[in-house]
């Protein structure tokens, strides 16, 4: 039998998952899209429909129109795009993938990145943050327009800047898409230390084989509840080698997780977290808070348990 150390050195898998470092911190966006496009990463497109469907609830509960998100993890801004921008996740994969960008150099991109941005901007979008410990990526997206703030910060190893802290104050909802794992409980326990009066509320996709109880238990020390949507899951992307599906498989059929049409068709498969105040919770649950399914995403049986 394979054992899964002998796997994960033998192809540099980190925590079991292929190593993208490369195109994390490079100057412009066109590797990452070229390398996670070409492995149909697709986390953000389910990002976009439900975090638009969290903050229109948000705004209706509160009676309020939310204004600020800070997007965990942020990169160069891929969901920041999403959710200021009249665009999909395929047009910004063909753009930095498309003939007429891949042989300009990085500041004649940015120029055009920068029109393309504004040309597709939505009105009455949320203002978007971005944390990120690669402070290339979070840089180029703050030049073109994408980020109205970037931290470049790893609250993994330390706490929030002060600067980082007081923009937490203000923050309506805190998002991530792919980096669970990379953060941990130590993130969101650094960022919701510093949160205000009105707290914001969590929307995050996790890997399946990452538990995230530790998470849920951080923030209930703060009131707060984390549900789960159950009934569905949500692709990520597909498995880059053998060698990260054996591992993916055998770590999920230990922990007795059902693989059956997720992991087993070769794509890692991710669940869709919320946390709120208690007394938000208690008011709408997720399962009524997300009312009729966007387009796009498959939501059967539509229920939510806490976590
Ligand atoms: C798979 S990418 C996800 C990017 C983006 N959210 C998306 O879905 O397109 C993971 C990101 O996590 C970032 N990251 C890794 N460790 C981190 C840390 N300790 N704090 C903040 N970001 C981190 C990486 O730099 C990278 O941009």
């Amino acid at each position: 039998m394979i054992k899964i150390s002998d796997l994960l050195l033998e192809h540099q898998l980190d925590d079991g998952k292929a190593v993208f470092d490369d195109v994390y911190n490079a100057d412009d966006p066109r590797g990452y899209f070229e390398e996670l496009g070409s492995l149909d990463y697709v986390i953000p497109h389910h990002g976009q429909q439900m975090f638009r469907s969290v903050l229109a609830a948000q705004a209706e509960q509160r009676s309020e129109e939310p204004s600020q998100v800070l997007d965990v993890c942020c990169s160069y801004g891929v969901n920041a795009a999403l959710l200021k921008c009249d665009l999909t996740l395929s047009e910004l994969e063909n753009h930095y993938r498309d003939s007429d960008n891949t042989n300009v150099a990085v500041d004649e991109l940015a120029d055009a990145d920068r029109a393309f941005y504004a040309r597709h901007s939505l009105p009455d979008a949320p203002t978007v943050a971005g944390l990120d410990i690669a402070a290339n990526a979070v840089d180029y997206a703050e030049q073109v327009g994408l980020l109205d703030q970037a931290f470049a910060e790893n609250l993994e190893a330390a706490p929030p800047s002060l600067e980082l802290t007081e923009h937490i104050e203000n923050t309506d909802l805190v998002t991530v898409t792919g980096g669970i794992g990379y953060v941990t409980a130590t993130t969101f326990e650094r960022i919701f230390e510093s949160a205000g009066e009105v707290k914001p509320w969590l929307a995050a996709f996790a890997l399946r084989r990452y538990s995230y109880n530790d998470i849920a238990d951080a923030l209930a020390q703060h009131g707060f509840v984390t549900e789960r949507l159950i009934g569905t899951t949500f692709p990520q992307r597909s498995f880059a080698s053998d060698e990260e599906r054996e591992f993916t498989l055998e770590h999920l059929e230990s922990a007795g997780l059902d693989t059956a049409g997720r992991e087993d068709d070769g794509w890692f498969h991710t669940e869709f977290y919320l946390s709120r105040p208690a007394a938000e919770a208690a008011e709408t649950p997720l399962s009524e808070l997300l009312g009729e399914p966007q387009t796009g995403i498959q939501l059967q049986e539509l229920s939510s348990s806490p976590v």
